[in-house]
């Protein structure tokens, strides 16, 4: 399949990192080619935490009520955030040429996943895959069981998942991207999603 461009970040289940995936993958992105980032969530997680960094935040994060005024534009990768709802889900498979879902290894997860997962195969999404997020270090074993698990319902799941760490937070209050922080959690937080940017573009 080609490379990927316009990528949505999906989850009818809220909370489960899909602001911390849409800002920190598309500041990766933006080290590699002009990237723009969609905040379709009414409660505008991500243009808050840009505008809380001002200057310093590296790209464009805009409402996407603006989408079709800037579709045509030059950026190389173009991401949406989304609100936490089925409708979101179906937007985000009508819109985007990867969906990606964020799921944290946790059974309280698991029926907003499926949800998830459910409507993307109704509205025939053929590109959608999970990246296991927020795993603490003492449920590898979690993450690994439900890697497997969706696995064998032959749904993708990215080889790269993000370890649960503070840091992601603190870069969100602060208005940056992880990092912009400069320290070894900081760089194991980035390092994280560059690995998921490597294995989507690979
Ligand atoms: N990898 C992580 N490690 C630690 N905390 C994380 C991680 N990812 C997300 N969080 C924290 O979990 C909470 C939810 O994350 P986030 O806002 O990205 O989820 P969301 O899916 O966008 O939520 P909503 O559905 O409310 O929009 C936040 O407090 C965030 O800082
Ligand atoms: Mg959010």
């Amino acid at each position: 399949m080609q490379t990927p461009k316009t990528i949505a970040i999906a989850n009818a289940k809220g909370g489960a990192g899909k602001t911390i995936t849409a800002v920190t993958l598309a500041g990766y992105l933006h080290t590699l080619g002009s990237t723009v980032l969609f905040d379709g969530d009414e409660s505008e997680g991500a243009i808050k935490w840009a505008k809380r960094g001002g200057e310093d935040f590296p790209f464009g994060v805009l409402p996407a009520s603006r989408y079709h005024e800037w579709q045509r534009g030059s950026f190389t990768y173009t991401l949406f955030d989304t609100h936490p709802s089925v409708e979101d889900v179906e937007t985000a498979a009508s819109i985007a040429d990867l969906v990606i879902i964020p799921a944290v290894p946790d059974g309280t997860d698991t029926d907003g996943l499926l949800l998830t997962i459910a409507t993307l195969q109704r509205v025939q999404c053929k590109n959608f895959k999970v990246l296991l997020t927020r795993v603490p270090s003492y449920a590898t074993k979690a993450a690994a069981d439900l890697r497997e698990g969706l696995q064998a319902m032959g749904v993708n799941v990215f080889t790269a998942q993000i370890p649960r760490l503070d840091v992601f937070g603190k870069a969100a209050t602060q208005g940056l991207v992880v990092n912009q922080l400069h320290n070894k959690t900081a760089s194991r937080a980035w390092e994280a999603y560059v690995a998921l940017g490597k294995e989507i573009l690979a």
